[in-house]
């Protein structure tokens, strides 16, 4: 996929906001990439930068092996912006000092600007800013002016307006820098002179064009999933190439009630091959109880029926459309990986599939997803839907699988989504969704004594998923809740609501 637009190219060196770097960049409506920060010289101009921003990093320019830059790149009359250890290597490779930080600043800092300059414009002359170094700036580079200090920081901003260089010691792209926004617009609009074009009617322009020319008259597949990255994908593509493109969804008869439906309902024009796989699913699940081994027997499930699927069709698409986005590439790509833990693949495809592999959202965010999703005009239910596991309601059921327990778990799900929904919340909350546990519990209807199953009520808020906290419901929404719960899904009798967090407990229960 050919990138939109000239980016700003992000020089990675490893800090642990970079991520952020790229979204507030976003977020500014322009496009934007990263790459190692050792990326040579001729492969950064390649992609015809319209900026550069070198990052953060936790090393000190004096370590041996301290991450660096090819300096060609300072010298080539592209803006660069260099943050904190960015800042540290430009001072360092123009012949600027860099020591120690006699005494190290760490958190919100007061800034004063001493120098009017476009990089701090529309800023306060005094503003707080957000430090984490250990190095600093003693001496700017020759050609350098200095444009604003703290208390203990005597170069916070500098820059070379010849040269169009400049360089913040604090991070502009933490929220806890309150004009750092600001400050990044400045760099981008009022330095380097770009526009905010990067928005969603451009980006899928360019996209259609883009697999158009890709896939040429070759027929493709797109595995659905009921997620937004694979329908936003499957859309993009269905309209580059209309009649070329076939989908699989591999109903494993562990999705959500109504899924398979709103799925096809939303793409009448695709070719649209639903393959019914619950009985193998179930088949394959009987008895196993570890959820590991759940995961396993899904995802070696999973791969089989889409294998078959896709062998099965006539004539044979050469190409696969993935809807792999920018945080997977960032991660595999930059080598700054953070850990993911291995089961959360499950439900996906093996890279050694005979295909020619397609991504048309690589270079998106989740929510620019969401935002090209809604452009495509995919329905709300697509567009906003919460993140739902691959191996589905299995991990859902404490202990086996069974046809059941699944159809318990479905309408207790159901029951709680729609709640949700009503108060308005489900855009606001990560996920909220229903356990069947494997408790049984006394209640009484009527005045018959009960015996029946005991549902968890789990709602969370997250950024990523990584960490998560649960969510205060209005007694309200719990009440009917549960109330629902029991009143209308035979067999529950009892309901109760998880309050721990992400950790200790995990989202899941299993
Ligand atoms: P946990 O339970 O580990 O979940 O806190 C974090 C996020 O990952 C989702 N999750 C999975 N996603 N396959 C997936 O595709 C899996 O096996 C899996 N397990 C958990 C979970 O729903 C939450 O969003």
């Amino acid at each position: 996929m050919t990138e939109p637009q000239r980016p700003v190219v992000v020089l990675d060196f490893g800090a642990q906001y970079n991520h952020l770097i790229a979204r507030r960049i976003r977020e500014a409506e322009v496009y934007c990439e990263v790459v190692p920060g050792d990326t040579p010289a001729q492969k950064v101009l390649e992609r015809r930068p319209a900026a550069i921003i070198l990052s953060g990093g936790p090393a000190s320019v004096f370590e041996p092996g301290a991450p660096s830059m090819d300096p060609a790149l300072l010298e080539s009359g592209i803006p660069v912006l260099g943050i904190c250890y960015g800042m540290q290597l430009m001072a360092h490779l123009l012949g600027g000092r860099v020591e120690p930080a006699g005494r190290r600043e760490y958190g919100r800092t007061a800034m004063r600007t001493l120098k009017p300059t476009p990089l701090l414009e529309g800023v306060p002359a005094t503003s707080v800013v957000w430090m984490s170094h250990g190095d600093e700036v003693k001496a700017v580079p020759p050609g350098f002016e200095v444009y604003a200090a703290t208390d203990h920081t005597p170069v916070a901003a500098m820059g070379d307006p010849r040269r169009g260089l400049y360089a913040v010691q604090y991070h502009p792209e933490v929220r806890h820098t309150p004009e750092g926004t600001t400050m990044l617009r400045d760099f981008l609009f009022r330095v380097a002179g770009l526009r905010p074009n990067w928005r969603p009617a451009d980006f899928i322009a360019g996209a259609v064009a883009d697999l158009r020319a890709r896939i040429g008259g070759r027929r493709a597949l797109v595995a659905l999933s009921g997620g937004v990255d694979s329908a936003v994908a499957a859309r993009l593509a269905a309209d580059a190439i209309g009649d070329h493109l076939t989908a699989i969804l591999i109903d494993h008869g562990l999705l959500r009630a109504g899924e398979v439906e709103e799925i096809a309902a939303a793409f009448p024009d695709l070719d649209l091959r639903v393959v019914r796989a619950e009985r193998e699913f179930l088949q394959a699940l009987a008895g196993v109880e570890d959820p590991e081994a759940k995961r396993k027997v899904i995802g070696r499930e999973f791969i089989r029926a889409f294998e078959r699927a896709a062998a099965a069709l006539e004539p044979r698409p050469e190409v696969l459309i993935q809807g792999t986005v920018y945080p997977d590439v960032i991660e595999s790509g930059a080598g700054h990986a953070r850990t993911i833990k291995s089961h959360h693949n499950v439900g996906g495809l093996p890279p050694d599939l005979p295909f020619e592999v397609v991504e048309p959202l690589r270079w998106l965010f989740k929510d620019e997803v969401r935002r090209v999703g809604e452009a495509l005009g995919l329905p709300d239910t697509i567009v906003w839907r919460q993140p739902f596991p691959g191996p589905g309601l299995a991990v859902r059921i404490m202990g086996p699988v069974t046809a059941e327990k699944l159809a318990v778990v479905r309408e207790a799900d159901r029951i709680v989504r729609e709640e949700i929904r009503a108060a308005g919340l489900e855009r606001a909350i990560w996920q909220a969704f229903a356990v069947l546990l494997e408790a049984r519990a006394v209640g009484v209807m009527g005045d018959r004594r009960t015996y029946g199953r005991v549902v968890a009520v789990r709602a969370v808020e997250s950024e990523d998923g990584m960490t998560a906290d649960w969510v205060r419901l209005p007694d309200a929404v719990l009440e009917r809740i549960a109330s629902r719960l029991t009143g209308e899904v035979e067999g529950i009798s009892r309901v109760v609501y998880d309050i721990t967090s992400k950790p200790p407990a995990t989202i899941e229960w299993e």
